[in-house]
């Protein structure tokens, strides 16, 4: 477990193996000037020059050469003022994180003008805690100390860097409130991690059996209440539409619940419905060859769900949360589920199928009705679920739609707070046509490729009924893969672990 605290001590003074200066673009503090004098003008040359503007993402390291206790000097650049939110801020200090561990930096004493970050990125919306800037730093630190980007497995025993492991941290104030933000920090970086951890785990390492028995070893002690469906289970419960989708696969398939009742037993249930394809082939409508090793992260909204349950309970927070995941591979198969079969949900609500591709809608409909027989009173899903929403929005923003415009602003407003950012896509009653099916209540794909993303939240809108109900779509943002996108740190993300317990958060109010 890292060690997270907050300091005065000047990191002029500090004894450890690197000293983090963070600035806004065009701001200067008294620490670096301070810093600056101990290194000779250093910094000022480096500003003169243009090495070191404040630029977003840029991190210079310089070795102190005895002229600081800390042997290392990393400069931090947030950028500019008015583009500055939690996701950027989570972001900046990812990428620090990163480079510290890769230097071999364990100890780490930084400073930041938490005001001013704080007025930064409150950005005329109202002030912003302090704590919660020094919540990021923390989050974002400890989650550059994630074992490497791809999480690699090799054949020399080499150790991994452990990266950051104690950090000090200056400049963001003292006391109750600022100490359980850095508690919080560390569950939220070793939630995101575990989901990066899963997300990047290659699909024969992580079966949805395995998934399920990571899932219990995870949540050993925490209170939770975990029930595993096994194939047998989910037969005898009519899951017709997992069950179909995992016909093609030699894997059982599992659905994975999971139960935190910390709120008033009267009190609102959150569901959180995660797709958990621990691999997509496509299966009889297979996907074509090049990157199709990417689909080894279509258990990303699971891997969430089931990580951000970990965090809440850990952090006790009293809300009611169940997390659902419908577990399945998705491959081709003498016995795989074909175009043109009909499958019967557990819902009763039958699947024409068209497209054996578009399977993570399929698994969801069975998990959103488990959820409701677990009681859910308000229903979020998260899903890999459409190449179209990673070429409307890319890899920096996820795409959320729901029935619930009270409940999708909550998400957003978290998600802001919190460092994951969701832009709404549009459930028009023009397309609401799109997946009438001759033969079966809904057919699980349209017959173009027009608003491919919309058409799939039309698909899940069916099978939440009448729940308040939102769903995430992280095709995107489950992993940056971009390789000219630069300042968005590279690999898997976690998100959204950070938006779903701040929702909590806010559950815990209602
Ligand atoms: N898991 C994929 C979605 C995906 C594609 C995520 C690329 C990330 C990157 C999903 O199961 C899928 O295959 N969706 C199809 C739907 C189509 C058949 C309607 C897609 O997006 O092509
Ligand atoms: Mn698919
Ligand atoms: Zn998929």
């Amino acid at each position: 477990m890292a060690e997270v605290t907050t300091t005065t001590e000047p990191l002029t003074e500090a004894a450890v193996d690197a000293v983090l200066v963070v600035t806004l673009q065009g701001q200067e503090s008294s620490v670096m000037a301070a810093v600056d004098s101990a290194l000779g003008g250093a910094l000022t040359e480096m500003r003169e020059r243009k090495e070191f503007t404040g630029k977003f993402g840029q991190r210079p390291q310089l070795r102190t050469l005895g002229r600081l206790p800390a042997p290392r000097l990393l400069l931090l650049g947030l950028g500019e003022t008015a583009q500055l939110d939690s996701y950027r801020l989570h972001n900046a200090f990812q990428f620090a994180g990163e480079a510290l561990r890769a230097a071999g930096v364990t100890t780490l004493a930084v400073h930041l003008d938490g005001e001013a970050v704080a007025a930064a990125l409150g950005n005329g919306a109202g002030p912003v805690p302090v704590a919660a800037v020094a919540r990021a730093a923390a989050t974002g630190l400890l989650m550059g100390s994630w074992r490497g980007r791809m999480n690699k497995q090799s054949s020399d025993d080499e150790a991994p860097q452990p990266g950051v492991t104690t950090i000090r941290l200056s400049g963001v104030g003292s006391g109750t409130e600022v100490d359980a933000a850095l508690h919080d920090a560390e569950v939220l970086a070793r939630a995101c991690n575990q989901v990066r951890t899963w997300v990047t785990t290659p699909s024969n390492d992580l079966t949805p059996t395995r998934f399920a028995e990571q899932t219990a070893e995870l949540y050993a002690g925490t209170g939770i209440e975990l029930e595993v469906l096994d194939k047998a289970e989910l037969v005898k419960l009519k899951m017709g539409a997992l069950l179909g989708v995992a016909q093609g696969s030699e894997e059982p398939p599992v659905m994975i619940c999971g139960r935190w009742d910390g709120g008033r037993p009267d009190g609102p249930r959150l569901a959180l419905v995660g797709k958990g394809i621990t691999f997509d082939t496509g299966g009889i409508s297979i996907k074509p060859a090049g990157g199709m090793e990417m689909m080894k992260f279509d258990m990303g909204g699971a891997a969430a769900v089931l990580g951000a349950l970990w965090a809440i309970a850990t952090l006790k927070i009293p809300a009611n949360v169940i997390a659902v995941v419908p577990s399945t591979e998705n491959m081709p198969g003498g016995r795989a589920y074909k175009p043109g079969d009909v499958l019967r949900s557990r819902s009763g609500k039958t699947i024409e199928v068209l497209n054996t591709d578009a399977e993570g809608r399929v698994v969801l409909a069975d998990g959103m009705a488990r959820a409701k027989e677990m009681g859910a009173t308000h229903m979020v899903d998260v899903a890999t679920l459409t190449g179209a929403v990673v070429v409307a929005l890319g890899h920096a923003t996820a795409g959320i739609m729901g029935t619930d415009a009270d409940l999708v602003a909550t998400i957003k407003e978290a998600g802001s707070a919190a460092g994951d950012r969701f832009t709404e896509l549009p459930l028009l009653p023009e397309y609401d046509c799109v997946l009438e099916s001759d033969v079966a209540d809904v057919k699980n794909v349209g017959s173009g490729r027009q608003a491919g993303s919309i058409a799939a939240g039309m698909f899940l809108r069916e099978f939440a009924g009448d729940l308040p109900w939102a769903h995430l779509d992280i095709a995107g943002t489950v992993w940056n893969d971009q390789g000219d996108l630069r300042s968005v740190p590279a690999g898997p993300s976690g998100t959204p672990v950070r938006t779903f317990v701040e929702l909590a958060r806010r559950f815990a109010q209602r």
